[in-house]
């Protein structure tokens, strides 16, 4: 019999239907058990009464453990009061396998970071990792539609190539029947010769970088989309790149409520998207990073001391609510309100413990920021300190070509600037996209690529580019997770991906 996804359970209430999952949760009473059941659509509860069922049936619902998998008859009650507003009633139940010892919580968080990495595969099945991925998989929709209804052609680029696009210090070598050979940085100086030929293409794909630093916000694999437009300059470009981020999410606040609300989102931030995202030039931040220049009358360094001073007095507030909590259980309460106030103590904790990490760094990012040498990239720290004075996503854009790939266009007039754009996103979600103008003069082409130390015979390709009906053109880059992070708002790159590469995870 055909059966029915826990999402279409709107459609069958009062009717007996068969669905099909996996035990999320259980909990057993003596005439009743409830199971939490996941089906990969949704969650919802399944009633299993002593009374409705013959004994074997009750027996066999007795034995379900965590991740046991089934199906269940019975029929549909709405009910607005349990995940996803129904229950189902159990008349039978048929258990396809019974699992044994599975070995993560519901409560996830019980279990340290390693546990969870190495058991990924499983780590897969629980709430946050499934709505975590149901995003992505929107952003990856949006992405899609965005594109396609503009006339976009979708192209990909090679994955093994012949030469570096984005400096050589991270790229993976490979042997390629003998040849060396690099897998892809980049689909980008493919993206240029394809827009060459359809005039807006955009690539999708996988893309490596050999970083050997355990950070939050790198991967050795990642997906990234890189869209590449003939006869646009800088200014169209970040046109572009403003109406397509701002397209993505205003998809996920659509479409995905459900699984931001399980993540915890706080939404009201990621409606920033909807506001102009401010433009600011290179040099225009740095005076904004280091305290010289403010915004809409607020200054970086005073915000981050302002941010430290609110942390400090958060600390002290959450160190009383939490004894005033333990004095009143220790004084004697129900056993239901002390089951309340013993997790509540628990999420007190953790949020002092972020609040005493903020401590620990924002006097080191006031230092990095107050020190910041002109000219150079922005460290992380940097990026977060910048953004947080303005109310949505911020261009960045003319930097220092000493920081930027050899392709990217010299500003008119002045050659040590070339015209990159960064989007940062606020909040520490920092550079969501790269992009740039490119370089459409040859001969300042064939002198980057000698001043970047690149050899020239794995360029000839491109520069054909220029020798035949070279014309301005710009793109960018999104980092498919950067952006689902940010979306998702989560702390590590490791969970917006199902199966995370990064420097010492290859397994599973
Ligand atoms: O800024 P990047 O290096 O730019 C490029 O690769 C250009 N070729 C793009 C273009 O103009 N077509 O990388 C683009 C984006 C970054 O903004 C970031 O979101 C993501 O790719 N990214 C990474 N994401 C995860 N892990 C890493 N190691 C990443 N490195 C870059
Ligand atoms: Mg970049």
């Amino acid at each position: 019999m055909a059966h029915t996804y826990i999402s279409d359970f709107k459609d069958h209430v009062g009717q007996t239907i068969t669905a099909k999952g996996w035990v999320y949760n259980a909990r057993f009473g003596k005439a009743n058990i409830f199971v939490e059941m996941r089906d990969g659509s949704g969650y919802t509860q399944c009633v299993f009464s002593a009374d409705d069922l013959d004994e074997a049936t009750f027996e066999a619902a007795k034995k379900l453990t965590r991740e046991s998998s089934f199906a269940i008859t019975g029929k549909v009650v709405q009910d607005e009061r349990q995940v996803g507003g129904y229950e189902i009633h159990a008349e039978q139940l048929e258990v396809y396998d019974y699992a044994v010892d599975y070995p993560i919580k519901v409560n996830e968080t019980e279990h340290g970071v390693r546990h969870l990495a190495d058991r990924r595969h499983l780590w897969l099945r629980s709430k946050r990792q499934w709505a975590i991925l149901r995003i992505r998989n929107e952003i990856i929709m949006a992405i899609h539609d965005f594109f396609q209804g503009q006339g976009f052609v979708q192209m990909d680029a090679p994955i093994f190539t012949g030469n570096a696009c984005e400096g050589t210090t991270d790229l993976f070598e490979t042997d390629f029947f003998g040849e060396t050979a690099y897998i892809s940085q980049s689909g980008q100086l493919y993206g240029e010769a394809m827009a060459m030929a359809q005039g807006k293409i955009y690539t999708f794909g996988p893309t490596f970088r050999a970083e050997r630093s355990d950070t939050p916000r790198h991967l050795a694999e990642f997906w990234m989309i890189e869209p590449e437009m003939a006869f646009f300059d800088n200014e169209m470009n970040m046109d572009m790149i403003e109406k397509f981020a701002r397209h993505v999410v205003s998809r996920c606040l659509e479409n995905r409520q459900t699984e931001l609300q399980i993540l915890g989102r706080d939404i009201e931030k990621l409606e920033s998207v909807k506001q102009v995202f401010p433009r600011v030039s290179y040099d225009d931040a740095i005076d904004i990073l280091t305290g010289k220049k403010e915004v809409n009358g607020k200054n970086a360094i005073t915000v981050q001391e302002e941010d430290l001073a609110a942390a400090k007095s958060g600390i002290e507030e959450k160190k009383k609510d939490i004894a005033d909590r333990e004095a009143a259980i220790k004084a004697g309460m129900k056993k239901g309100a002390r089951k309340f106030n013993e997790a509540k103590i628990i999420a007190l904790r953790s949020e002092i413990a972020e609040l005493e990490e903020a401590c620990r760094n924002i006097p080191k990012w006031i230092a990095s920021a107050k020190n910041f040498v002109h000219g150079e990239d922005f460290g992380n720290s940097d990026e977060t300190v910048l953004t947080r004075v303005f109310s949505a996503p911020v261009m960045v854009y003319n930097w220092p070509a000493k920081v930027k790939a050899f392709y990217m266009k010299e500003v008119d007039g002045d050659p040590n600037y070339v015209k990159g754009v960064d989007l940062l996103a606020p909040d520490g979600y920092g550079e969501i996209v790269g992009g740039s103008e490119r370089e459409t003069s040859l001969e300042v082409l064939v002198r980057k690529i000698k001043e970047h130390d690149l050899p020239m015979e794995a360029f000839e390709w491109y520069l054909d580019l220029r020798r035949f009906g070279s014309v301005p053109h710009a793109g960018f880059g999104l980092g498919l997770e950067r952006m689902v992070r940010w979306v998702c708002g989560i702390h590590h790159l490791r969970e917006t991906i199902p199966f995370p590469r990064r420097y010492g995870r290859l397994l599973p």
